[in-house]
């Protein structure tokens, strides 16, 4: 199974334990508009892969903290869509899920999968009692305060905010937790892959920001410009885009080099340079006249394919 049916398995298998026929129809079918739709799931995906690098010897447990991180994501984008925030109409290219079903109910629907999170690591770390308090911290400082997801979004409503900071506690955060996590559930020590998820997770930011200016909505799923819209802070306008895309490849290469030494080491640093290329293709390093020559070394039968957004190039 890969990577990405074993996170699709998992999160369908937990609604259909968890969410029973108990819940208030139209709660369910707005928390099923949020998680069951085309989301990547490189979260979970990260978080198994370095479980599986780790030995995985609890699948259950690395499956749970994979869910747990990808609900916790799909709550942040419900909250972060809703008119107090960002006010987008389209997500994941489909509506919002206030603009599908009212903001009391995407309110709602985002308190419900941040417990539901919860929830899915209580249920699966029952069996690994001594793994389950780690993880429930990992998870915590990945969406909390004082450094993750809240915070993170907490930013936007301080006078000034420190660019870094700010993409790290909203995005980075997250990464960070799922590498930790996938370690954390097969019993290895976290610390080694901390790096990866900090690279990663702030090369996404900056792919996001890259892709809010050069990519278009249709391909996205999601809104563009919102950025410049909304007064954010982005690499985007403090580096300019050239610089922003320089910038997105050191920290891919900086991630690769971070992967600790291990038997999946040559295919997890395969994983990142593909992901590199689906995030920013290199049609649009071209575009702004930073041709990246290290995915050169892609091996053939990777995907050099890019994203749809990838050719978006306005
Ligand atoms: C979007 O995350 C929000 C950011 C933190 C950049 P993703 O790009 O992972 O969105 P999905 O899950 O694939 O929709
Ligand atoms: C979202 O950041 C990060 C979250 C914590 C939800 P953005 O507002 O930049 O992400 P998109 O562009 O809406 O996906
Ligand atoms: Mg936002
Ligand atoms: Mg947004």
């Amino acid at each position: 199974m890969s990577l990405l049916e074993r996170a699709e398995r998992s999160l369908a298998d937990y609604f259909e334990q968890l969410v029973g026929p108990q819940t208030p129809p139209r709660l369910a079918a707005a928390m099923r508009h949020a998680v069951f739709s085309s989301g990547a799931r490189i979260r979970p995906q990260l978080c198994t892969a370095v479980a599986l690098a780790c030995g995985d010897d609890a699948p259950a447990l690395s499956d749970a903290m994979g869910s747990a991180i990808e609900l916790m994501h799909c709550a942040s984008l419900v909250h972060d869509d809703m008119p107090a925030f960002d006010n987008a109409d389209t997500r994941r290219g489909q509506p919002t899920v206030h603009k599908a079903f009212g903001e009391p109910l995407a309110l709602l629907t985002g308190d419900a999968l941040i417990v539901l999170a919860y929830q899915v690591l209580a249920h699966a770390g029952a069996t690994q009692p001594h793994r389950l308090a780690a993880l429930m911290r990992s998870l915590s400082a990945g969406v909390g305060v004082p450094s993750g997801i809240v915070a993170g979004q907490a930013w936007e409503c301080e006078v000034r905010a420190d660019l870094s900071e700010y993409q790290r506690a909203k995005t980075g955060a997250l990464f960070i937790a799922a590498t930790r996590g996938g370690a954390l559930a097969a019993g290895a020590d976290p610390q080694p892959w901390m790096a990866l998820g900090n690279y990663l997770g702030e090369a996404y930011q900056v792919a996001d920001d890259i892709r809010d200016v050069m990519g278009h909505a249709q391909a996205l799923g999601k809104p563009v410009g919102q950025d410049v819209l909304h007064g954010r802070p982005s690499v985007a306008q403090s580096l300019g885009l050239a610089g922003a895309v320089l910038y997105f490849q050191g920290l891919m290469d900086q991630a690769v080099e971070s992967i600790p030494a291990c038997g999946a080491r040559e295919l997890l640093s395969q994983v990142v340079r593909r992901e590199s290329e689906r995030l920013v293709p290199t049609s649009m390093c071209e575009a702004v006249g930073q041709p990246y020559p290290h995915l050169q070394a892609v091996p053939a039968g990777l995907s050099r394919t890019a994203h749809p957004s990838g050719n978006a190039v306005a």
